[in-house]
């Protein structure tokens, strides 16, 4: 078929590869590989294998939507391509690209209590760090300033303010476009976070509880079905450096009024610690 690269004898026939119709958007370090693979076991998805990103990353962006489209699986018709790249979400230009792709695409958002989001990215940062021998500063010195204030320049900080985010994403897209799901709740129960995926993607609840079993050693829910068991790597579930209660609490009463707002906005409420 002239529509793709690959020969057709290498290709199951009938497929072809198509622009996302889903898109996880973020928020880095809230369970997006977790709902990726989890939405995965349905017979009618197909995710892109990696993070491609394409909406936020200009030079990726000037290769096209056929360059981006030659990025995704194999799919039928029938079914729906996924793709997922964090950081679209804090992107200013992310938005309105997808829309200019299709006015109809559905954004899946998953987002968890943000002090432990903000504490979750560093201990990746700083397990990169470690990695290639380079020194990194202590947690409290990033996240706080001298004056005992929370350092809103930190990086870590911003992508947490969910609120600011998510009022470009809502001038862009109609709110029933959008479905957030609860990264604290798919953690500890996630099958319901994937039932109400599936109705909000208007898909047959083919995902069912015994694709889920929690396994002790890793401390995290696995996933399988009738051919395959696995979990995620060790890269996710690692185990958070420790910091003072106190700067958690600090961070918690700084995103207190930032969750309250959001809560108003997207019309949910998660009950975050304060
Ligand atoms: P931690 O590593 O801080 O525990 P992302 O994929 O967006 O980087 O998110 C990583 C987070 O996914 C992990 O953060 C972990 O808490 C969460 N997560 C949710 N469900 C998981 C699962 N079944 N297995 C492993 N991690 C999971």
């Amino acid at each position: 078929q002239q529509d793709d690269d690959r020969p057709p004898r290498l290709r199951v026939q009938g497929t072809q590869r198509r622009l996302p119709r889903a898109l996880i958007i973020g928020v880095r370090k809230c369970g997006t590989r977790a709902l990726i693979e989890m939405l995965n076991l349905h017979p009618d998805i197909r995710k892109s294998d990696s993070e491609v990103h394409f909406f936020e990353n200009d030079d990726r962006y000037m290769n096209g939507l056929e360059w981006y489209r030659k990025k995704m699986p194999y799919s039928f018709d029938n079914q729906i391509t996924v793709e997922k790249t964090p950081s679209y979400f804090v992107s200013r230009e992310a938005p309105g690209r997808i829309r200019a792709m299709s006015a109809s695409v559905k954004l899946l958002l998953i987002v968890r209590d943000p002090a432990t989001r903000v504490l979750s990215d560093y201990a990746q940062i700083l397990e990169s760090k470690r990695y290639k021998g380079s020194s990194f500063k202590p947690f409290h010195k990033l996240v706080m300033l001298p004056n005992g204030e929370i350092n809103d320049r930190y990086n870590a900080v911003q992508i947490s303010q969910y609120v600011v985010h998510i009022l470009r994403w809502l001038r862009v897209f109609p709110r029933n476009q959008l479905h957030i799901v609860d990264g604290d709740k798919l953690i500890h129960n996630p099958y319901p976070e994937m039932r109400k995926i599936e109705k909000f993607l208007n898909l047959p609840p083919k995902i069912n509880a015994g694709n889920f079993y929690f396994n002790r050693t890793k401390g995290f829910y696995c996933m399988r079905n009738e051919t395959h068991q696995r979990c995620l790597a060790d890269s996710k579930g690692r185990r958070h450096p420790y910091v003072d209660p106190g700067i958690i609490e600090a961070l918690r009463r700084y995103f207190a009024p930032f969750n309250e707002q959001f809560y108003q906005i997207v019309g949910q409420n998660f009950s975050w610690p304060t």
